[in-house]
């Protein structure tokens, strides 16, 4: 499938996992791809693995000038923006008992700032061209309640919500808004945390067996980014492998 022949995508945690995974499949598929990461040599790298007209931007979504610099550039390569999908966010793994404010903070300055941020520049690009699909990555961690983790469950599910209420401000413009919520996916984030060790534990869980991989996910995420499912906003859609049914 060529799905996204002439659509400019902007991706966030473009540099590896499953930001990097969606940036490969929406090039296959024929979009320019902006790949953006805090970590611009991986984003950069990313670029490269695509070629053609790729641009790669070093960009903390966290802080509001090195947004507006990313969409300055963007805006400097792309008439019109079409496919935003915020893919970056800390996946943290801190006890309860040892959670600290400035932790709290750190997750919740990426995960939901960033998100806002990114939305917010996003959607008035794509309000200019009178299209738009936003897809934003929350998890279904805040389905579980996982433990060791609850500053980031309480930003993914903000996550969820926040993209139900884009969706009712962008619907006017043609823009939808989706969340994507994965179980757990073998990813370089997740094999730095306690949580390598969790996916014989999830597959128990799983009504299909198996431990989920990025390319699990791409799919879902591509369909929710493409023109067909103009008639879909304001959705969560959990591809956990049936971990949770809702
Ligand atoms: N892997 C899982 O099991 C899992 C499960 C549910 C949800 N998720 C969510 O899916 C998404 C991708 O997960 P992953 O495992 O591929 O992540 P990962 O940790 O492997 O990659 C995240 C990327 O985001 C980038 N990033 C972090 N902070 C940033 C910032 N301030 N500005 C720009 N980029 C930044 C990192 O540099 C990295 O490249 C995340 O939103 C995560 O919360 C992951």
């Amino acid at each position: 499938m060529r799905r996204f022949i002439g659509r400019t995508a902007v991706i966030s945690g473009a540099a590896r996992g499953m930001g990097k995974a969606v940036a490969l499949r929406l090039a296959d598929e024929g979009a320019t791809v902006i790949a953006v990461d805090v970590n611009g040599a991986g984003a950069a790298a990313t670029a490269k693995e695509i070629g053609g007209q790729t641009l790669a931007v070093q960009c903390d979504i966290g802080d509001p000038d090195s947004v507006a610099k990313l969409f300055a550039a963007v805006a400097g390569s792309a008439e019109k923006l079409d496919i935003l999908i915020n893919v970056a966010a800390i996946v943290p793994f801190v006890k309860w008992d040892e959670l600290t404010f400035d932790e709290w903070r750190r997750v919740m300055r990426v995960n939901l700032d960033g998100l806002y941020l990114m939305c917010r520049a996003g959607s008035e690009m794509m309000r200019a061209g009178g299209y738009g699909r936003i897809v934003n990555f929350s998890s279904n961690s805040i389905f579980a309640g996982t433990p060791n983790m609850a500053h980031y469950v309480a930003s993914k599910g903000g996550v969820l919500t926040f993209t139900r209420a884009l969706a009712t401000e962008l619907g006017p413009y043609k823009i939808t808004a989706n969340s994507i919520c994965p179980g757990l996916i073998d990813t370089e984030g997740v094999q730095q945390t306690p949580h390598k060790d969790a996916f014989d534990f999830v597959e128990m869980l799983q009504a299909i067996k198996g431990h989920g991989v990025p390319q699990d996910v791409v799919p879902a995420v591509a369909f929710l980014a493409s023109e067909e499912a103009h008639w879909i906003t304001g959705q969560a859609l959990n591809v956990d492998a049936g971990m949770v049914r809702w």
